[in-house]
């Protein structure tokens, strides 16, 4: 059996533009035609690359994919079908907006069986806040249409917002799990560069919880979570089963292959022990993605072979993202490397992490530095 494959597609539309987000995001009345042709000529594209391997995954995110028509999401769905097959447990899960919620059905019969939604908030001032184009009782509604239309659903919430306590945070996160919803991801809210909340924290008009209160949130978020059954299995995210846990994710940090199509989509691909490990970028703008696959046949405007530091480096920031940790058996198979054993030493002697046998998993305190720590884990040579 060949190794599990993943597909991402991405879907660049939005009603309208949240101000904290930096995704690669467009206004969806600037649509580019003729986008949903492009990706399924993508698709065969990277097919003639992979050549014939089973999909455990196909992920629709966004951008809004519940923005696009049911019916391309189905044409996307049966080219992957047609293209290289899907395992029979495959997850095809698409990532919804609250204000599509009289769609969720037609998706589910396109074929879509997970669906994630963009909740964010059930204060209705938050979500004003956050730019939203939806109220409480839509984001509740929603929940409700998808957990009628699929058994498998997910709900996004945002915290750490700005003039929110802890105490909020606990009664809200409680609300949210008392939908019973099988998966929840909770994002502490970041300022990302070049957005419109960017411009307002750096005129001082947007005040944030600072990094010890952000910890305080972090820790609320496990309490709760874990009281009511949804413990994390990753950093930020949430299951209330193993089955309940995201397979298309799993793919990202477990370092294993997936092909990106769509606008900015990203592809990895093999390993550096196996011949080298292709990463690959779409063209980012509609446009020149849907011109990039007419002219070349595949979206890929830039394509690369990651050096073995390059992608030891990439496969521990993933790894260690998982609650249960970073395989360090796997990272030498991938690359013939490991995690710096000097960096190692010391981050488990001051607690930061365990290490046993080839299991390294953060401790609660090493998970809110993850990024610092993984980048420290990384080998030099
Ligand atoms: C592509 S969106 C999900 C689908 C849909 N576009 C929506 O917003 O409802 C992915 C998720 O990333 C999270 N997100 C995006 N930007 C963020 C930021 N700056 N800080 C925290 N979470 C963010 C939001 O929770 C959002 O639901
Ligand atoms: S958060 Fe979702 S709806 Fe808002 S701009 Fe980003 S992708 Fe679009």
């Amino acid at each position: 059996m060949s190794a599990p494959l993943g597909l991402y597609v991405h879907w660049p539309y939005c009603g309208r533009i949240c101000p904290y987000c930096d995704f690669n995001v467009y206004l969806k009345r600037l649509e580019a035609p003729g986008l949903t042709q492009a990706i399924l000529d993508d698709l065969s594209g990277w097919r003639a690359v992979t050549g014939p391997r089973r999909l455990a995954s196909l992920h629709f995110g966004g951008g809004t994919p519940s923005l696009m028509a049911p019916a391309d999401a189905a044409a996307v769905i049966e080219a992957a079908e047609r293209l290289w097959g899907f395992e029979a447990s495959a997850e095809i899960g698409l990532e919804a907006n609250p204000a599509e919620r009289d769609r969720y059905a037609d998706f589910r019969a396109a074929g879509v069986n997970r669906l994630s939604i963009g909740v964010q908030s059930l204060d209705d001032a938050a979500l004003r806040a956050l730019g939203r184009d939806h109220d409480a009782t839509a984001a509740r509604a929603a929940t409700a249409a998808a957990q009628a239309a699929f058994d498998n659903v997910s709900i996004d919430l945002i915290c750490a917002r700005e003039h929110q306590t802890a105490a909020d945070w606990r009664a809200e996160l409680q609300a949210a799990l008392d939908f019973g919803t099988p998966h929840l991801s909770v994002y502490q809210l970041t300022v990302e560069p070049g957005t419109a909340f960017a411009a307002r924290a750096a005129r001082g008009a947007l005040d944030t919880p600072d990094e010890d209160a952000a910890a305080v949130f972090y820790e609320v978020t496990q309490e709760v979570c874990e009281a009511q059954g949804a413990p994390a299995y990753e950093i930020s995210n949430h299951a209330r089963s193993a089955a309940a846990q995201s397979v298309h994710n799993r793919l990202y940090w477990e370092g294993a292959d997936w092909i990106g199509a769509g606008p900015g989509g990203h592809s990895r691909l093999g390993a550096h022990a196996a011949g080298g490990r292709i990463a690959a970028a779409a063209a980012r703008r509609p446009q020149n993605y849907v011109e990039t696959v007419a002219r070349t046949g595949r979206g890929v405007a830039d394509e690369t072979v990651l050096t073995a530091i390059e992608e030891a480096a990439e496969r521990i920031l993933m790894g260690l993202r998982l609650t249960g940790g970073l395989d360090r058996a796997a990272l030498r198979a991938a690359t013939g490397l490991d995690v710096d054993g000097t960096a190692l030493a010391r981050l488990a002697a001051e607690g930061w992490l365990t290490a046993n046998g080839d299991r390294v998993r953060f401790s609660p305190r090493g998970r809110l530095l993850a990024d610092r720590l993984a980048a420290e884990l990384a080998p030099e040579t």
